[in-house]
């Protein structure tokens, strides 16, 4: 469980706090979505839970942050990393190795994964991402989107309770998008992994998330089941977040008198609207 009580910080060279008065509890199991502008806190959120904050990102910290009952601020990221795994938004900046195997082997050597699973590991983890055939490839001949792969294959073949992703599909395409998240959904329902993944594309992750956090200038200003989120799509569009189309069609029909039901967040159910609209 990650516990954030009245948590605030502002980062030693900021003008203002990049986050202010958190109180999010996310537990086991969970499925969260953070959305947000650019500069909202979406990233500082993440390093809030992984203990980049405030172990290498000095600051004025406010308040607590306890993932599993440590405290952020007592405990070495490094002690975390067994527990919460971390996909960077700049993943470059997150690559320790040249060659992808060794990327996953990294990890999975400093984790004290036993000897035996390591290789069975490393191969489902490159299944289950899509890039089998990249295994022997060297890191710096990747694309943007095969290196985000390759993140992701890193940290989920260490098998966390928790992984956090920062942005995970920004240089992938729509199909390797939805790849990713179906695997997302995948572990948090195989092995009740939580999920906490920043996404500009809010139509995407509705489809998975079970529950949104809505960032605006470092508070959180919505928060909820994606459904009751939704609900108040027209809050979202003034802050400026990119709306599903399917949701402003949704409130289109509502305001009209038209629909009465939930708002949609799969295509079968857009469908389902849609027939029952026009029956
Ligand atoms: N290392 C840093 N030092 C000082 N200020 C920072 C640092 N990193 C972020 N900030 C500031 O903190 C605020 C929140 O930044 P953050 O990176 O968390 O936003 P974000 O929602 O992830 O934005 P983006 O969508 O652009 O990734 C911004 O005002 C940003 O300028
Ligand atoms: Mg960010």
């Amino acid at each position: 469980m990650i516990q954030m009580k009245e948590f605030s910080f502002q980062y030693a060279s900021g003008r203002r706090p990049a986050l202010k008065d958190i109180d999010l509890e996310i537990h086991p199991g969970d499925f969260v979505g953070v959305i947000g502008n650019s500069g909202a806190g979406k990233s500082t959120l993440t390093y809030a839970i992984n203990g980049i904050i405030p172990h290498y990102y000095p600051g004025d910290f406010y308040g607590s942050v306890l993932v599993d009952g440590m405290d952020t601020v007592e405990t070495k990221p490094e002690q975390l990393a067994g527990k919460v795994g971390s996909v960077f938004q700049d993943v470059d900046a997150q690559m320790v190795a040249s060659y992808v195997e060794d990327e996953l082997l990294f990890g999975l050597e400093n984790f004290g994964v036993p000897k035996d699973e390591i290789e069975s590991r490393l191969q489902e983890a490159l299944e289950r991402t899509g890039i089998t055939d990249l295994r022997f490839r060297e890191i710096d001949s990747l694309s943007g989107g095969q290196k985000q792969k390759v993140a992701v294959a890193a940290i989920i073949a260490l098998r966390p309770d928790i992984i956090v992703l920062d942005e995970p599909t920004g240089e992938l395409d729509p199909e390797s998008s939805e790849q990713i998240f179906r695997l997302l959904k995948s572990l948090n329902e195989t092995y009740g992994t939580t999920i906490v993944v920043v996404e500009q594309k809010v139509g995407l992750l509705c489809g998975y998330a079970k529950r949104l956090v809505l960032l605006d200038q470092g508070r959180i200003v919505m928060e909820g089941p994606v459904r009751e989120v939704l609900k108040s799509a027209d809050r979202m569009e003034e802050i400026g977040i990119h709306v599903p189309r399917v949701v402003s069609l949704y409130k289109e029909l509502v305001r009209k008198d038209l629909f009465h039901g939930a708002a949609p967040i799969h295509t079968a159910e857009a469908e389902k609207m849609m027939q029952e609209v026009l029956s």
